[in-house]
């Protein structure tokens, strides 16, 4: 028999049959009526996803382009950009800002650590004359499974007068974000993490603080020209031809969104990440993330003593049909990511623990074969009596 296939990594993620079903639509007309009606209706519930009043911006491309988009939107070669990172998506954006010909001042965090906002509102402190344009942070660092406290973050920025940048590629539609009442400028994120649509869209939200930063932006660009798209955008249009059947999938998924609704959504995210790390903890793993970090969209665990993370990996998918992620980077081999984001339900969780306990055994590590499925089973059914 041919494996039935779980694809537990955090991005891209499962897309659901509804959505398959939207994208298989018969091709229209990107300048037509019907498409105006469809984009005019997605731009809508993006911004209430966003929760902003500012448009937000379709791009498509990979989350990197919508990064690199706010880079070259928001400054000029030459102005100094302050970039948190906790991870491999941090040091992407500082690498693209350094490739634009920005002045980059990284902050490190330790792998596996959350940015620390009074260590950010020391250092902008320090920066009285506001040689500091930009500050850029990453909301759920996909790499190390650490989700920033972005709310303190934000707060910890205050009056500076830089923008405040966040990469919410893995985060936005499962982490909550305010974006207008946070005060942050400028979002990004993309279509095939919470959004639970496959990879090539990818979005830019900017507020006034931002739009205002464009005008002065003297960085050549073209293609992610932001007032382009705009102007587009208040004809319901793309200004070139768009993935029509991926925006059909986004009008699918952002109603799906609406019908479990955010609240419900966050909650589900946050009860699956809590049965991956009991379950885990419960054969005997470490965390990688420090606890009180610990993401709710995906799960770092050190790979095990004497075990070959990607001869794990390569098991848990050729043999027990669940595909993880490895470690990326430094950390190639000695952790490995289950992600749990998106269109996922408890049952893949349980299905993920067992296989794992299986592949383990296989693999010579001591486990109790069924002691993080009943782990993950107690989170699940003490939530359940919660709920009653
Ligand atoms: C936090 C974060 N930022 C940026 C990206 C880059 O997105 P893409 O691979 O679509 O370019 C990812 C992708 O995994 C991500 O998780």
């Amino acid at each position: 028999m041919q494996q039935k296939a779980y694809l537990m990594v955090p991005g891209p993620t499962p897309v659901p049959e509804r959505v398959q079903a939207a994208m298989h639509r018969p091709m229209i007309n990107h300048r037509g009526p019907s498409y105006e009606a469809m984009f005019r209706d997605i731009s809508a519930r993006l911004k209430t996803l966003f929760h902003t009043d500012h448009d937000v911006l379709t791009y498509p491309c990979a989350g990197t382009g919508a990064m690199e988009a706010a880079i070259v939107n928001l400054f000029s070669p030459g102005e100094k950009v302050l970039v948190v990172t906790i991870g491999v998506f941090g040091d992407r954006f500082a690498e693209i800002a350094a490739a634009h010909g920005l002045q980059v001042e990284v902050m490190t965090v330790k792998r596996g650590a959350a940015a620390c906002p009074s260590a950010l509102a020391a250092r902008l402190a320090e920066d009285e004359g506001g040689e500091i344009k930009g500050v850029v942070v990453t909301h759920n660092e996909t790499s190390t499974g650490v989700t920033n406290d972005v709310r303190a973050l934000a707060k910890a920025k205050g009056k500076h007068p830089a923008l405040f940048i966040v990469d919410a590629v893995s985060a936005l539609g499962a982490i909550p974000m305010r974006m207008d009442e946070w005060g942050i400028d400028a979002v990004v994120t993309g279509s095939q993490k919470a959004l639970m649509i496959p990879p090539g869209l990818a979005f830019l939200a900017m507020n006034g603080r931002a739009w205002a930063a464009y005008e002065q932006s003297a960085m050549p660009k073209y293609y992610w020209d932001a007032k382009k798209i705009k102007k587009s955008l208040d004809k319901g249009q793309n200004p070139y031809t768009p993935p029509v059947s991926l925006l059909f999938g986004l009008q699918e998924s952002l109603a799906m969104i609406e019908e479990e609704g955010e609240e419900a959504i966050v909650a589900r995210h946050v009860l699956l990440g809590q049965a991956v790390r009991a379950g885990v903890q419960a054969l005997g793993l470490q965390l990688f993330a420090e606890p009180e970090a610990a993401s709710s969209v995906v799960t770092a665990v050190c790979v095990p003593d004497g075990v070959d993370g990607k001869a794990l990996q390569k098991k848990m998918r050729d043999a027990f049909g669940v595909t993880m992620a490895g470690g990326q980077k430094e950390l190639e081999g000695k952790i490995f990511r289950i992600g749990h984001l998106g269109h996922v339900a408890p049952a893949d969780v349980l299905v993920t623990l067992a296989m794992l306990e299986m592949a383990l055994t296989e693999m010579a590590v001591k486990v109790q074969l069924g002691a993080g499925v009943a782990a993950a089973q107690q989170v699940f059914l003490a939530a359940r009596r919660e709920e009653k």
